[in-house]
């Protein structure tokens, strides 16, 4: 792992997926460790997540790493899927991570989706994770148009949680998941960015061809306040970790 030269976020080029997974689950092992009464994780859905929580489901089994007491929280939730629909991200969380290691239904927090009073919904999550203490490490991955969550460009950088609409592009990256490209949800709940600014650390993991261009836009350029992922800029323990593939547009 090679930590890149004047990055506006730290940045660091793994050689491998499974180099970048073992120093993420290594760094959460310690801090269970540190605090094995009170972590609080925000956790994130999608592809880029899928090694790690292999990896933390590997020590569960061999190394007995102790989730009992943790909490988490995470990112996003499709709107308009039913309770147990295969695509949504409980169900996704349910078969990648949390049947997997010994982490209970009552400490596994997915944003609300239900229609009504939403917004006083998602400000009372927000005060369960207040109440919690606050993310202490939050996993992100970034939208090939650098969303983080399920912040589009050019959602405010104070924003909170709530209600978005998702862009075609984030529709589309996401059909794999679905059987027909209509099936992806327009509407989602997202942490906001302002929230996900407070957790303490933020770690990215960035893999693959789809990512290299926003990566340059964010690493290489200005600071563009359209672009989601350049908010971690202003996070004081942020760092992101990319693959060649990734970093194919860096010049590096
Ligand atoms: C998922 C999330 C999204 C994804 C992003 C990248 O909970 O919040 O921001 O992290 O769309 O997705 P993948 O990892 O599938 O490329």
């Amino acid at each position: 792992m090679r930590r890149l030269p004047d990055t506006p976020i730290p940045t660091y080029l793994v050689e491998t997926q499974a180099s970048a997974n073992t120093h993420l689950a290594d760094e959460l092992d310690a801090l269970l460790k540190e605090r094995p009464r009170n972590l609080v994780l925000g956790l994130a859905t999608g592809s880029s997540p899928v090694g790690l929580y292999e990896e933390l489901a590997r020590r569960f089994q061999d190394e007995w790493i102790d989730f009992s007491f943790v909490r988490t929280f995470n990112l996003d939730e499709y709107r308009g899927l039913p309770a147990g629909h295969p695509t949504s991200y409980r169900t996704f969380m349910a078969e990648h991570l949390f049947s997997k290691v010994n982490l209970g239904p009552r400490n596994t927090h997915l944003p609300p989706t239900a229609p009504e009073d939403l917004n006083e919904a998602c400000a009372a999550w927000e005060e369960e994770l207040r109440a919690a203490g606050g993310v202490d490490w939050q996993l992100l991955g970034v939208g090939r148009n650098g969303h983080i969550g399920f912040n589009e460009p050019g959602s405010a950088f104070d924003s909170r949680t709530r209600k978005v609409e998702l862009a075609e592009s984030t529709r589309e990256a996401n059909a794999r998941f679905f059987e027909a490209r209509e099936e992806v949800p327009t509407e989602a709940v997202t942490m906001g960015i302002g929230t996900i600014l407070e957790a303490e650390r933020l770690r990215v993991l960035a893999f693959g061809p789809t990512k290299a261009e926003v990566l340059s836009k964010v690493l290489r350029g200005e600071d563009d306040e359209s672009i989601p992922l350049n908010a971690l800029r202003r996070h004081p323990d942020a760092a992101l970790f990319i693959d060649d593939a990734a970093a194919a547009k860096l010049g590096c």
